[in-house]
């Protein structure tokens, strides 16, 4: 036998060992198997997507939706306007136990979904927005996964033009706070509950750079409200933004303030020197 012979052998044999063939066969069937589940407990008259799901503990009481959110960016605070739009990551969270599933031994992690209408979904909506998109660049930037217990994650991308009124009594020394709220439309307290999710619910990108503000600090509250209809759940998280006195100082007390120091300069001008003072006013007019 020559030489080069044996590592060639070798490398047929690693090609051609049976548990290679039996390895992807496996992974085919698991893909199968997800498929499988998927028309388990989403296929035709299964499951209706009109139902809400059970209350916490599967008890009658309503069903809980813990909500996070994660700050991309935020692009404007307008004062004119009085708004100002951010660009959210949000998620949503809840237990349906009709899409509870058989995770093989824990290899099925969990299934993700596209389509939001496969399953029931909470009402929410953000009731100070103004304007507002979701992101379809170059898929729609959401998914909805369902863990083995029946725990759905909802998270979407979406940008947000939000009312702030402001009270502009102390500007440019303001600070302002911008809310941001979310609640049920349609279901109230005795359906559906809105909590914020335990530890962490707000979440703000690190290097945030806002256009003359400084974002101080964010609390997230409670914010039901009762209206002739009923009582629905709401969230709010109240952003603090600090006014940046420097930009101002910068731009406008700087520059202001030379103007009026140069203006004196006419006062050391002799009285007759009438070239002189001319052109110094034209100067200034100029
Ligand atoms: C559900 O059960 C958990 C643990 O047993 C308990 O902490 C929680 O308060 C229960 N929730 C309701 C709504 O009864
Ligand atoms: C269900 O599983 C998910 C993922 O493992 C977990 O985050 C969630 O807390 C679980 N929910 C319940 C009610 O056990």
């Amino acid at each position: 036998m020559w030489p080069g012979a044996l590592p060639l052998l070798v490398l047929l044999a690693t090609l051609l060992h049976p548990s290679r063939c039996t390895q992807t066969q496996a992974k085919m069937n698991f893909r199968e198997k997800e498929k499988q589940v998927l028309d388990n407990i989403l296929g035709p008259g299964r499951y209706d997507a009109r139902i809400r799901p059970s209350g916490e503990n599967r008890t009658d009481g309503p069903a809980v939706v813990r909500v996070n959110i994660f700050v991309r960016s935020i692009s404007k605070i307008d004062d004119v306007t009085m708004e100002y739009s951010v660009q959210l990551t949000f998620r949503e969270q809840w237990l349906d136990e009709r899409l509870q599933f058989d995770d093989f031994g824990g290899k099925l992690k969990y299934l993700t979904l596209t389509e939001a209408s496969r399953v029931w979904m909470p009402d929410l909506f953000f009731s100070n927005e103004k304007e507002g998109h979701f992101h379809n660049i170059i898929m729609p930037n959401v998914y909805i996964r369902i863990f083995p217990n029946g725990s759905v994650l909802y998270s979407i991308r979406i940008s947000l033009t939000l009312s702030c009124p402001m009270n502009l009594k102390l500007y440019p020394l303001d600070r302002q706070v911008c809310s941001l709220r979310m609640a049920s439309y349609g279901w109230t307290t005795d359906d559906l509950v809105f909590l914020w999710k335990e530890g962490d619910p707000v979440q703000v990108v690190k290097n945030l750079h806002l256009p003359r503000f400084t974002l101080e600090k964010f609390l997230t509250d409670y914010c039901n409200s009762k209206t002739n209809t009923g009582e629905y759940s709401c969230l709010k998280v109240d952003l603090l933004f600090k006014r940046e006195f420097s930009y101002y100082l910068i731009q406008i007390y700087i520059p202001c303030c030379m103007l009026v120091i140069v203006s004196w300069v006419s006062f050391w001008l002799d009285q007759s020197a009438v070239p002189a003072r001319v052109s110094l006013g034209t100067n200034y007019h100029g």
